[in-house]
């Protein structure tokens, strides 16, 4: 099996991105992803609405994979689908599209943890990228999801920890909520903060034990810096965003490397990948570089449709354990609730 083409039509449908994507074994040949606009007008993702636009564009979005790849489905060796984590109306039309395809074309099913599609997404074949050794450190870090993850191999995999309640994504949505912004506000946030300053003014940060996190208390104490100095000057937040910005984001980027540092120091791994959506954010980006000059990290991002929600992650891991023979029976259900490696 080692030298054949193996093509592996992926799915993820677990939040609002609808995606297919085919592999022949770690090349991506296409990666088609349907973003669900229809949320922005609700400043956040509406479970229900979701559901329905992934049954509207899944069709679709797997005709338009399979063409660009230039792939007919009856080449395909195997379907791989997000059977979790995620919202569960999302996750049943993806889980329940791929057994029937599966079913139908009668080739094998393998079901995908989402969390670990993040991480294994390093593997992904690029030219411009060299895959993470084992054993490596992996932070994701999206709108749903901020977890320190040891990775020994591409299945052995432990948490070491992850967010009480908020995820970081959702900590820079949030603030920008506050500030007016749009939804998602992240990447307004990561621009103004460019051009402000981070000590500008103070956030406190949580006390949280280990190595997990907390953003919840991030927002509130914004929220009543914000009603304080708009009582003395309503034009507050318009005169001083950049700096606002700024402060935000050095706060949660504190808070980010901090808990980094001591993963690294506890398990002497100096190997740190990030994934998720906030990868794309400067301050981080600049933050581990300076701790590749500094602390003698070596990091790794991949590209950045590879660290948003994306077919292709799934079909990575599903290339993996088709070569493992890891296959997946048709009684699988969707799981909204997924731990790594349960
Ligand atoms: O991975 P992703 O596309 O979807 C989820 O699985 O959640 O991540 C989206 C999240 C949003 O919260 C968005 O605001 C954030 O990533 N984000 C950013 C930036 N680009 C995207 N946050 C901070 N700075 C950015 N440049
Ligand atoms: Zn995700």
């Amino acid at each position: 099996m080692a030298n054949s083409k193996n093509y592996i039509l992926a799915i993820e449908s677990s939040c609002d991105d609808t995606s297919a994507a085919v592999l022949c074994n770690t090349k991506v040949l296409s990666n088609v992803v349907a973003t669900q606009e229809i949320h922005k007008q609700y400043g956040g993702v509406v479970p229900e609405l979701a559901s329905r636009a992934h049954q509207q564009n899944i069709v679709p979005v797997v005709h338009q994979a399979l063409a660009k790849a230039n792939i007919d489905k009856k080449q395909l060796s195997a379907i791989a689908f997000t059977r979790g984590p995620g919202l569960m109306g999302s996750l049943l039309v993806g889980t329940s599209f791929a057994k029937s395809l599966a079913l139908g074309l009668d080739i094998p099913l393998i079901e995908v943890n989402h969390m670990e599609a993040h991480i294994l997404a390093h593997f992904i074949e690029d030219e411009t990228r060299t895959p993470p050794p084992f054993p490596f450190l992996a932070m994701t870090i999206s709108g749903g999801h901020t977890q320190i993850v040891k990775v020994s191999d591409h299945f052995t995999m432990e948490v070491l920890g992850e967010t009480l309640d908020d995820a970081v994504g959702e900590a820079f949505d949030k603030s920008a909520k506050l500030m007016g912004l749009p939804y998602p506000g992240g990447p307004l946030v990561d621009k103004h903060a460019r051009q402000g300053n981070a000590l500008a003014y103070d956030f406190p940060k949580p006390k949280v034990d280990g190595l997990n996190f907390s953003f919840s208390g991030l927002k509130t104490s914004i929220l009543y810096f914000l009603q304080r100095e708009t009582k003395n000057n309503p034009d507050f937040v318009s005169q001083n965003i950049d700096d606002i910005c700024a402060s935000v984001q050095y706060t949660i980027l504190e808070i980010l490397m901090e808990k980094l540092k001591i993963a690294v120091e506890q398990t002497g791994i100096t190997h740190v990948a990030i994934g998720g959506g906030v990868a794309a954010n400067s301050g981080i980006r600049g933050r581990l570089k300076e701790a590749e000059e500094t602390l003698g990290w070596t990091t790794y991002i991949p590209k950045f449709e590879y660290c948003t929600d994306n077919a292709a992650m799934i079909g990575i891991v599903g290339y993996l354990k088709f070569e493992a023979g890891d296959f997946t029976d048709q009684s699988v259900a969707a799981k909204a609730r997924y731990a790594i490696g349960s």
